[in-house]
């Protein structure tokens, strides 16, 4: 068997260091500075994955896996790491991330995160939104393992006024003058559930394999299938089960559907959870110069998986959508998980695009079209990919 370290140089990864000592650099420079990734920003980091390479395998390699973060990488001392559990629960825990590995039985899942902001350059093409603008990259498939949150909260025994799960990372956020922790919450039952073998949420140390990394969470995260990323909390640093939602911004007024800023939509306007139906043509690439023909289009699809759903077809079509040629798929369909699909498709000097659409398991289809939003969140109207054919 390989040695850890063995392993991560092999991966391409150049930072041991942390792994030895204990501490954590400020960034993790090796994806912000690969030309695979589109960097949004370095500190905080945010970059999402080129669509070309996104697709080459159902598992997305850790180095190629977007980064959303608010705030810098804390500084965190895993000998001296400790995950608190408190609230609506008999017995407050604080757990070290030795206890984590051997307190409790060991689990994994594979899972797809993606950002409620991905797309938004598409929002923004209606009317301009602010924040990152996420092109489609802002997705990976990751092998994740740790324990179950269900798990954890089973030992620390909860009690009847227990209705949701906060989590809370140790970032800090700058926000109005101040400064928060990135925080988020569950449902109770999502926390508790168990989808087949696959636990509904995990308290996760590991990714594909490897410790996480810094930029996705190191040493602790949740991960919520099925849910937004920002409900899969990096840098967890408490839990803290309770009768309501999370206060925290990222809960309270952060990801949230509003069509306008008045007070009326923001008091309508619900926690977003679970995230949309989508569909992404990867290959060719936006304006790429094709020759007339078959060409092969080939890119990923997701479906929300609360009700086991998974995506049943991905059609494509040269000509706005007045006929669709059908997907094959290269991966299995497994709820929370995305599908790589392809299809040869034939095109002329008249193609001036390209356009995906998925269905699902429960017969949704993805719409023509979806409202704008103030936040420019869930973006998931069929995907047009622009080409020149001569
Ligand atoms: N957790 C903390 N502590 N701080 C953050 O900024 N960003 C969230 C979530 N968890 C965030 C966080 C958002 S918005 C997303 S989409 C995912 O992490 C991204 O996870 P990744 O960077 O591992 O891809």
């Amino acid at each position: 068997m390989l040695h850890r370290r063995e392993l991560l140089k092999q991966s391409g990864l150049v930072i041991p260091l942390w792994l030895a000592g204990g501490l954590i650099p400020g960034r993790n420079a090796f994806a912000a500075d690969s030309p695979d990734m589109i960097v949004h920003g370095r500190v905080p980091h945010n970059s999402e994955t080129r669509l070309n390479r996104l697709i080459e395998s159902w598992i997305t390699p850790n180095d190629l896996f977007y980064v959303r973060s608010h705030a810098p990488v804390p500084q965190i001392d895993a000998s001296q790491f400790r995950l608190t559990v408190e609230g609506e629960v008999k017995k407050p825990l604080s757990i070290s991330l030795a206890e984590l590995r051997e307190g409790f039985a060991q689990r994994s899942v594979v899972a797809t995160l993606t950002c409620a902001g991905n797309r938004r350059n598409e929002h923004s093409a209606v009317k301009e939104v602010s924040g990152v603008q996420w092109q489609a990259g802002a997705i990976g498939n990751a092998k994740w393992s740790g324990v179950t949150l269900a798990d954890v909260l089973n030992k620390a025994g909860l009690k009847e006024g227990a209705k949701h799960v906060w989590f809370e990372g140790l970032d800090q956020i700058e926000r109005s003058g101040g400064v928060i922790p990135f925080g988020a919450s569950i449902p109770l039952e999502k926390a508790m559930s168990e989808h087949g073998a696959m636990p509904g949420t995990l308290v996760a140390t590991g990714m594909n394999g490897q410790p996480l990394p810094p930029d996705h969470g190191f040493p602790v995260r949740t991960v919520v299938p099925g849910f937004i990323g920002a409900r899969s909390v990096k840098w967890l640093g408490k839990i803290i089960v309770s009768d309501r939602p999370s206060p925290n911004h990222y809960v309270a007024t952060a990801y949230r559907l509003v069509e306008e800023s008045t007070p009326e939509s923001w008091a309508a306007a619900s926690i977003l959870y679970d995230y949309p139906l989508n569909s992404v043509t990867c290959l060719p690439s936006q304006g790429a110069q094709l020759k007339p023909g078959p060409v092969t289009v080939a890119g990923f699809a997701l479906a929300p998986a609360n009700a086991g759903q998974t995506v049943r077809r991905v059609e494509v079509s040269a000509d706005g959508g007045q006929t669709w040629s059908h997907a094959e798929f290269s991966s299995p369909a497994i709820p929370f998980c995305w599908r790589l699909w392809s299809v040869k498709i034939g095109i002329d000097r008249g193609t001036t695009e390209l356009v995906v659409r998925a269905t699902d398991s429960s017969g949704e289809v993805q719409a023509e079209k979806v409202p704008w939003n103030l936040k420019g969140y869930m973006f998931n109207a069929w995907h047009h990919t622009k080409v020149s054919v001569s």
